[in-house]
């Protein structure tokens, strides 16, 4: 087990190299996951229950539900934007491969006589074609993924739109952490976040400048395994995003500061994209 730590901490790991476990989907993380989706004053996984609601309006003036009513949220999580939407008048399907936070999502609905249609499905492996007036791909997840699943993922948005269908997404910006420096540390734990068993966490903070791109790693050593969790943060600029949104044939590609529709900043930290098929 040391030597499987030593060579996880030995090695520079390769951009978009991935983890050797699930993480969203892992039983005992998405526990901690969940919690922090839910709570409505953390910025943890979803953001504040707040800046929800003002992204719904916003998306609401954007693209009206009342004409264009087929909505699908990806990385939906336990479905506090998809409720939102379902309740601002879209008919709305809500996508996350995270199985905790899809059953969740459908008790919560069905408790509130919701009519949501929740899909426990990677969204790399969607399949629709011209089926939705708008997609919905909320709090940066975009920029999690490798180069090659980027292109695939706005490939699989882009059939499944129908002609005219609006994509709305964000991402961190390349001011996004720009002065945080490589970085170590180490901590130990009888039981948490990572693991409910007694557990070390050496933590990393690379940075891949050539690359936009920085990785937060976790190294997770228990008495019985040695985890490496690999979570990749691509930076974007608005030239890498008119190139991307374009290949993939997007058009009328709109720049804002964040999904609420504020102005989009130069200087900000998040770019959110509205493009249309
Ligand atoms: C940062 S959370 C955001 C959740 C939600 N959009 C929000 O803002 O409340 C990212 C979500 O995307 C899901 N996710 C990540 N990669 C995915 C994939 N390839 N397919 C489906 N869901 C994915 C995770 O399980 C998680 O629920």
């Amino acid at each position: 087990m040391n030597e499987q730590l030593l060579k996880y901490l030995q090695k520079r790991p390769k951009v978009y190299e991935p983890s050797t476990a699930k993480f969203w989907d892992d039983e005992h993380i998405s526990k901690g996951m969940l919690e922090a989706h839910l709570n409505p004053n953390w910025d943890a996984a979803t953001r504040n229950h707040e800046f929800v609601e003002k992204s719904v309006a916003w998306l609401k003036e954007c693209v009206n539900p009342k004409a264009y009513a087929n909505l699908l949220d990806i990385g939906c999580g336990p479905g506090i934007y998809a409720e939102k939407f379902y309740q601002s008048g879209y008919k709305v399907t809500g996508m996350d491969f995270s199985k905790r936070s899809i059953d969740y999502a459908i008790e919560s609905a069905n408790s509130k006589n919701f009519d949501i249609r929740y899909i426990y499905q990677n969204y790399l492996e969607m399949d629709f074609q011209n089926e939705y007036d708008i997609i919905t791909l909320i709090y940066c997840d975009f920029g999690a993924l490798s180069t090659m699943d980027r292109q695939k993922l706005l490939n699989n948005v882009y059939k499944a739109l129908k002609p005219n269908g609006t994509f709305v997404v964000d991402v961190f910006s390349t001011n996004f952490n720009q002065s945080k420096k490589e970085e170590q540390s180490w901590s130990y734990h009888d039981g948490g976040y990572w693991s409910e068993k007694p557990h070390a966490c050496f933590e990393s903070f690379y940075r891949y400048d050539d690359d936009n791109t920085l990785l937060d790693q976790y190294i997770v050593l228990t008495n019985d395994d040695t985890n490496c969790y690999n979570i990749w943060n691509h930076l974007f600029t608005t030239d890498e995003l008119i190139k991307d949104f374009s290949d993939a044939g997007f058009s009328d590609i709109q720049f804002f500061g964040d999904v609420t529709g504020n102005n989009y900043s130069e200087n900000g930290d998040v770019i959110c994209v509205k493009a249309k098929k």
